[in-house]
């Protein structure tokens, strides 16, 4: 049997003044699956991203998360039906320890559930431990984030993002700003983290060997298309996305595609 993917969107759209960012982009992704957005600057990924999560309200077509129709919805609204998401900058609270950053998600999401949701525990620090754990930054919980290192700060923002047990996560340029042997490794623990829980994962990324490396799947947008989608294999021998992105000299590496199932 086939699952009802976790997202899926159809015939998108979205116009700024004369720029037709987001043009007829339709796509969909199932519980687990890692699949990567790519393109230039400007090719219209973020937008794609910001129609996704609620930021922005298409001009025309729809996004369905977890079989709900998410048109009119609020960012918050989305979020609870179980969106997670990472910043292309980080997001966290300086002043704060790690612990009460996301203790500070947790407790805005039971707020929010608040009406619907009675049982369990109060905001204790017992799941953000677990989640910091998760992120494998267990042992700075009580450090003040703004003593983290920038790769332990982007683990943070993912334990953040997981409050709420997410089944889709969106990280648009998770590794932006990191050193290139950090990147992979926060995408590896990204990556480990979706396929353990059933988690499906939207990225983007400029790192290629980051992209060729975890993403079962990969699409190219360009001037607000998508041109190409397949898996990376595909991607890599494409003679179009080569000539609009990856560059006639690209080479995927020996370890492309190990993320594939
Ligand atoms: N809020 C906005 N107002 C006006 N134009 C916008 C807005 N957001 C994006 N654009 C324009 O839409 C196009 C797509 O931008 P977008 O940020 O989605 O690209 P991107 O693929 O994420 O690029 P990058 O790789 O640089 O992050 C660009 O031409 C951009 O200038
Ligand atoms: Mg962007």
């Amino acid at each position: 049997m086939i699952a009802a993917p976790v997202l899926s969107v159809d015939s998108l759209a979205k116009r700024f003044g004369g720029v037709e960012a987001v043009s007829e982009v339709s796509f969909s992704l199932r519980a687990g699956e890692i699949l990567a957005l790519i393109g230039p600057n400007g090719a219209g990924k973020s937008t794609t991203f910001n129609l996704v999560n609620g930021q922005l309200a298409p001009d025309r077509g729809r996004v369905v998360i977890a079989g709900a129709d998410t048109a009119g919805l609020s960012p918050r609204a989305i979020f609870r039906l179980g969106v997670g998401r990472t910043f292309q900058i980080a997001s966290v609270f300086g002043s704060m320890t790690v612990r009460e950053n996301v203790e500070t998600v947790l407790l805005s999401h039971r707020r929010q559930l608040f009406s619907v949701w009675r049982g369990g525990r109060d905001a204790d620090g017992g799941d953000a431990d677990r989640l910091l754990a998760l992120a494998g930054i267990p042992a700075l919980a009580d450090a003040p984030a703004s003593s983290l290192a920038y790769g332990d700060v982007k683990r943070l923002e993912l334990a953040m993002a997981l409050v709420g047990e997410p089944k889709l996560l969106l990280m648009d340029e998770p590794t932006a700003g990191m050193a290139p042997e950090e990147r992979t490794s926060l995408m590896a623990l990204a990556a480990k983290i979706a396929r353990e829980r059933d988690i499906a994962i939207l990225f983007t990324e400029h790192d290629m060997d980051v992209v060729f490396r975890h993403a079962d799947r990969i699409m190219v947008m360009d001037r607000g298309r998508l041109i190409v989608e397949g898996p990376p294999e595909t991607i890599a021998a494409d003679p179009q996305v080569r000539a609009v992105y990856l560059g006639e000299g690209f080479s995927p590496g020996p370890e492309a595609g190990e993320g594939s199932p």
